[in-house]
This record gives structure tokens, sequence and C-alpha cells, in this order.
């Protein structure tokens, strides 16, 4: 990729706390996985009215259940996994299906799917109860192109404002349409935002990624400048390559409504704090990142494809799936050792390409975000 804005010189790396250090960690979580709107997952799998996902967001369990019934407007509530009453936990599956409404298996407490409470046994004679003081404690939830998004904090920026001009820049790809073809979950040994660098710059992929580098040359495309929410880019296949898949060959129809040029790209942008999307002429990969500690985070990587295509007789994820699994190991492994080197104390922070620009940009971005000096 192509940089846009030439770096200022002496432009480093961060020092070693911002990847090992469990107070930048625990304020990072504060800032951005508290802060920010976070994505949790797909509506696709929350199959009808009352199906949950729980999910573990900066320490707190959250689940989110479909309210909508058939024919009504696809609508999503997130609420803490706290009963009123005791604090016991509601849900311990990751997914599941209320029967109409949320009830607590100690004393049977139970919730209407808005979250307020309908019965609470035994409470009658209590002074001053009132049901309508214990509903659950409710958290902002959004939807954007299928994907499902929380946020804990009660004000601050909506969804829609954290977006900001991305819902315009992705519509040709319809992604609320697509569906999920297959995905798989990494435990990565290192910290997030390695994660969302090597997400962000493909100096790397001709050492590597040989296979990808054949499907896409690593300098085509180009950036865009960082955006307050969001960072990303893209690169262009190379002639006679239909998409990123083992051989380069495309199976499957493209997604409707891309443009011919867009049918050449690839589009690859994380959406801060755990997003990232690469955008492909006929399917969408989409990475949730899930930081458990400074050196360690779990990822889901998910393979998206329009129902056309997965209704289709012999459709297949594999060669999606198996280059994909093939590169997302190669990046894990190099971000392991990144973290690895970073940890030791012989790291100082390194000189920056100008070609590592949205990285030099991230980091600015998060020590802002941190309040931490320049
Ligand atoms: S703790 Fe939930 S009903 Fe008592
Ligand atoms: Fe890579």
């Amino acid at each position: 990729m192509k940089p846009r804005d030439p770096l200022p010189a002496r432009a480093h790396t961060l020092p070693a706390k911002y990847y090992t250090d469990r107070d930048v960690y625990d304020r990072e979580q504060e800032r951005f996985f508290r802060g920010m709107w976070v994505c949790v997952g797909r509506l696709g799998e929350l199959s009808d009215r009352g199906s949950f996902v729980a999910r573990h967001v900066a320490g707190d369990s959250i689940f989110i259940v479909r309210t909508n019934g058939p024919g009504e407007p696809d609508a999503v509530k997130a609420f803490q996994n706290v009963c009123r009453h005791r604090g016991t936990q509601l849900c311990r599956d990751e997914h599941g299906r209320f029967q109409g409404s949320i009830q607590c298996e100690y004393h049977a407490w139970t919730y209407g799917l808005d979250g307020q409470l309908l019965g609470a046994p035994h409470m009658d004679g209590t002074a001053g109860f009132r049901k309508g003081d214990h509903s659950l404690l409710e958290v902002r939830a959004g939807l954007w192109e299928g994907f499902i998004f929380i946020c804990l904090a009660d004000s601050g920026p909506t969804l829609e404002q954290q977006l900001d001009d991305l819902p315009f820049k992705f519509r040709p790809w319809r992604m609320h349409e697509l569906r999920r073809g297959d995905g798989m979950t990494y435990d990565i040994a290192t910290n997030w935002k390695l994660i969302i660098q090597n997400f962000s710059e493909c100096l790397h992929c001709p050492n590597l990624h040989p296979a990808l580098n054949k499907l896409s040359h690593y300098l085509s495309g180009e950036n865009e400048p960082l955006r307050p929410t969001y960072m990303g880019g893209r690169m262009d296949l190379n002639d006679g390559v239909e998409t990123m898949s083992m051989d380069g060959t495309c199976p499957r129809a493209f997604l409707p409504g891309l443009s011919p040029d867009d049918q050449r790209r690839v589009y690859y942008y994380a959406l801060f704090p755990n997003l990232l999307i690469s955008a492909h002429p006929d399917y969408v990969m989409a990475h949730t990142l899930w930081p458990l500690a400074p050196d360690r985070t779990r990822l889901v990587c998910e393979w998206h494809f329009h129902p056309d295509e997965i209704a289709r007789a012999g459709f297949s994820v594999d060669d999606v799936r198996e280059f994909w699994d093939m590169t997302n190991r190669q990046d894990w492994h190099v971000c392991e050792l990144a973290q690895a080197g970073i940890s030791s104390r012989a790291y100082r922070p390194g000189p920056y390409s100008d070609r590592e620009d949205l990285l030099y940009a991230f980091d600015r971005f998060i020590v802002a975000a941190l309040d931490d000096a320049p």
C-alpha cells in the first residue's frame, strides 16, 4: 500500500509497556472496551425472538437477546448478566434461547425480554419493594450490516457516530444479507494491538505470505489516512486472480452490487477497538478481537457469504478457509514473536518505515486516547 502522508522523522514504535503492562491494559479496557462500541457477533447467531448469546467484555458478562418477532424490524437488547435479586448470573451458556421470558435459576425472579421484572416470588410483603425499580441493567446495543455492537458506557457517542462514514463506504457489500459460512477461533499469545497493527500493513507479505503475495501484490492499492475510529485501505488483486483463495479462482458469484473496480480489490478496515473487516469480491471475512490479558488475545475469524451461494449445490468454504487459516497462522506466529521480543529487556522502540504510516497513526491514537504524554 502506498503511504498518504510522510511520517515525521524519528517516528518510532511504542515503548514496551503498551504491550506488557497491566496498568496500560486496564486503562485500555476502560477507554476502548468500555467506552467504545464493541462488536460482539453477528445477528445471524440469534435465529429468532428470545435467542441469546453471552459475551465477556472488559470484565463484564453481558447477554444479547433478539427481541423482534417474524416480520418485524431486526432488534436486539443487551443486559448485564446479573439478577437484580441477589446477583446470580442468569445465563451460563454462551448461546441459547429464552422461552418468552428470562428466569433466574435461584429464586425464580422472572424478566421480560425487554428487561422488565415481571415476577418476584415472596417479595409481595416487602416494604418499599417495587418491581419497576429492579429491571435488568440494560447495556446500549445496536446493529450495523448484521454486526451486533454493544457499548458499556451509558453515554457518549452513538454507534452511528462511531461508525462515521463506514456505512456509506461498505454499502455495496450489503453485509447484512450475508450469512456465516464458517469460522475459526484462535488463542494468540500477543497483545491485541499487535494484531491490529499486523492487519494494517503488508510490508511483511512477500516474506511471510508468499501465497497471498501471488494473489495481491503487497505494494498495490492505497491506505486512507487514519480516522478517529477506524483505519484501512485496499489492495488490488493481481491480473488473472479472481479472489483470495488457495488458487486465486472464485467458484462463487461476486457479491451483487459491487462495481467492476471493487470486484478487483480487497478492502481491509480495522474498526476500533475490535472488529477487522476484509471485504472480498465474493465474501467478507470478519475478525473480532477479545483481549484476555496484556499478552493474550482470543480471535474469532468468520467468513460470510451470500445466501444464494450458500444454498447452491456444491457450495464450499474450503478454498477460503484453507487460504485464510494458513495466512492467519502465519500472522499470529509473527505477532507472538513480536510480543516475545517486545517483552524482552532488550527491546527499544524501533523506527517505522514511511510505509507504516497507519501503524504510527494508530500508536498516536492509542497514546492520545489514554491521555498519556505524547
Ligand atoms: S438471585 Fe436471582 S432470583 Fe434470587
Ligand atoms: Fe499478514
